[in-house]
């Protein structure tokens, strides 16, 4: 039998990650079955252990059960106890479970991909949640000049500054704080969800800047398409999803697969 894995979500029916991990397999002749497991709102610890027991060897997770997935978990990686939210399960071989998160890494991978520096440049990162908390140690050990961390709610972006300033240089505030241009402008607000665009001043990036939204879909997110007259060159979330995608399949297999053929099948399947 196959070894078996999973995305665990709720609503998930929509997921991408059998079309990404399915490609990986297959390309790196992995034996093994990816499938989508809707768990219950208050039931994700039954339906992991349940899952595991059907000979489930590990999994993706996603909305809304990162911080459950981190809370059932034998043993965490270093990154995921800075995130407080795991994304990747993996069944130890002696039934403990581990507990990663892949979020942060993707990023800066993708980035790389992208040939975006991050090293000395002025980091502007909207939105204090979950999502922005996955990313900040992977990005901070990139060695930013700076990252200024922007929220509706300011008091949750200076409390994650505080959470993360023993790792390099990066203060938190409301959106009307914004002061001065920057290089890379990281969107990890759910905003582009509702199709609403965090309050930003016209004058917000360098020359050569990026605008960067963690979100994807078939058009660019409303902050893409706002950002793209001040001066950005664009990027969307979705190599982001194939990369973080890539870490937790080398997790689970030990094997690293190739993510640019991934991208292109990927971007090719949001036109439908
Ligand atoms: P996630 O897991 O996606 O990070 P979250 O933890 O609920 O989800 O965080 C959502 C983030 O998007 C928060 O930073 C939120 O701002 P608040 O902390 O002030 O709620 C931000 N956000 C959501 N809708 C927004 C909007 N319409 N405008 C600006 N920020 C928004």
């Amino acid at each position: 039998m196959s070894d078996r894995y999973c995305v665990f979500g709720n609503p998930v029916k929509h997921s991408k990650s059998p079309l990404i991990q399915s490609e990986f397999a297959h390309q790196t002749q992995q034996a093994l079955e990816y499938s989508v497991q809707e768990a219950p709102l208050n039931g994700f610890a039954a339906a992991w252990r349940a899952f595991v027991d059907a000979g489930g060897r590990g999994a993706n997770v996603t909305v809304p059960f990162k911080g459950d997935a981190f809370a059932l978990c034998d043993t965490l990686s270093h990154r995921a106890r800075r995130a407080g939210a795991v994304n990747t399960l993996i069944l130890g071989g002696n039934g403990r479970t581990y507990g990663d998160n892949t979020d942060g890494i993707g990023l800066v991978r993708d980035l790389t991909y992208h040939r975006v520096a991050l090293a000395g440049k002025r980091v502007l990162v909207l939105g204090a949640g979950g999502a922005v908390r996955g990313i900040l140690e992977p990005l901070l050990a990139e060695q930013p000049g700076e990252v200024v961390v922007v929220n509706r709610t300011a008091a949750k972006a200076e409390q994650l500054a505080s959470d993360f300033v023993d790792l390099g240089a990066i203060q938190g505030g409301g959106f009307d704080t914004v002061n001065g241009t920057f290089d890379v402008v990281i969107n990890g607000t759910s905003a582009s969800l509702s199709g609403d665009l965090p309050p930003l001043p016209d004058r917000l990036f360098n020359a050569n800047a990026w605008a960067y939204d963690m979100m994807y879909g078939p058009e660019p997110t409303v902050f893409l398409q706002w950002a793209g007259p001040r001066g950005a060159k664009l990027l969307d979330g979705l190599g982001m999803l194939v990369e973080q995608a890539a870490e937790s399949f080398f997790l689970w297999r030990n094997v690293r697969p190739d993510t640019i053929p991934v991208r292109e099948t990927l971007r090719q399947s949001l036109n439908y």
